[in-house]
């Protein structure tokens, strides 16, 4: 049972790996003997999580780069195979919310600025599809590859306030079914495109909408939210990791184009 969750040895790119939800799982990736490359915009918060890794044992390097930007990728991946070898496996996890694309009491949907809600479909959507376009196409040479998309609930059903985020999401899960049927009928059979869709974990990226700033009790947002989730709490990052080494790994060989929900029942639920 073991040596189909395996990822021993696997090169597995992980973007956005200097943050919370992607640091934890590029930790359980390098705990499990796969060579972990961080990918991050901040080089130091990726550095510190390779620097963990290696020193509990496992390989891994920090890499610096803007998933916006395909000179900065296309380095990060010469990097990376330089130091590391052909990559196996792509997280794409680079992403987040940003506040000024948020609607609140004082930010009408109205008054959104275009380049807020435009930074926050470019970092979500064109980072995915850039840095795909980059990774994948070594995969596509050598015929075998895993890609996992970093979705979230916004994506099933989009949540109120978050409009950019959600349109965004929304569309990291059509990119993932199109480019999974796309790759098995132009490239290969052997490469398969899956995403995970987090429900309500606290980060920093949503902090500041689900518990007050200054008593860090949770807002009417925070409160709603667990009222809607049958598991009755917020997830914790390492919740992540069993279905992400399922996805990456043997175990989901003829899994491909599906949105996983990680989200303690949110997504079932209508309310009612
Ligand atoms: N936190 C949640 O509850 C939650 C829920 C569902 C989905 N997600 C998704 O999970 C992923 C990780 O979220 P998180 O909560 O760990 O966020 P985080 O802010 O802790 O981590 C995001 C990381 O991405 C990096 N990054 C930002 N812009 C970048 C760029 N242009 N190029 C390269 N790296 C860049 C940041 O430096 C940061 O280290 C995101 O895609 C997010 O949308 C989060």
């Amino acid at each position: 049972m073991n040596e189909l969750f395996d990822v021993d040895g696997k090169v597995i790119v992980i973007t956005g790996a200097g943050g919370v939800l992607c640091g934890g799982m590029a930790r359980a990736l390098g705990g499990a003997g796969a060579k972990v490359a961080a990918w991050d915009v901040i080089e130091p918060a990726a550095q510190k999580v390779a620097d963990e890794i290696n020193s509990n044992g496992g390989t891994a390097i920090a890499v610096k780069c803007d998933v916006l930007d395909k000179a900065s990728l296309a380095e990060a991946k010469e990097k990376t195979v330089s130091e590391l070898g052909e990559i196996d496996i792509l997280v794409n996890g680079a992403g987040g919310n940003k506040k000024e694309a948020t609607t609140s009491d004082d930010l009408s949907f109205f008054d959104l600025p275009a380049e807020a809600v435009r930074f926050v479909f470019d970092l979500n959507f064109i980072g995915t599809f850039l840095t795909t376009q980059v990774v994948a196409k070594d995969m596509v040479e050598r015929g075998e590859g895993t890609i996992l998309n970093i979705s979230s609930m916004a994506s099933l059903c989009p949540l109120t306030r978050v409009m950019g985020y959600s349109a965004a999401k929304a569309a990291v899960n059509n990119f993932t079914q199109w480019l999974a049927v796309h790759i098995c009928q132009n490239y290969s059979k052997d490469i398969r495109v899956n995403a995970i869709a987090p429900g309500f974990l606290l980060t920093e990226q949503n902090r500041f909408l689900l518990t007050d700033e200054k008593s860090g009790d949770l807002t009417a947002r925070g409160k709603l939210i667990i009222e809607h989730t049958p598991m009755g709490r917020f997830g914790e990052p390492e919740e992540l990791v069993g279905t992400v080494m399922w996805l990456l790994s043997d175990a989901a060989k003829f899994v491909t184009g599906i949105v996983v929900p990680i989200d303690g029942g949110f997504s079932a639920f209508s309310g009612v």
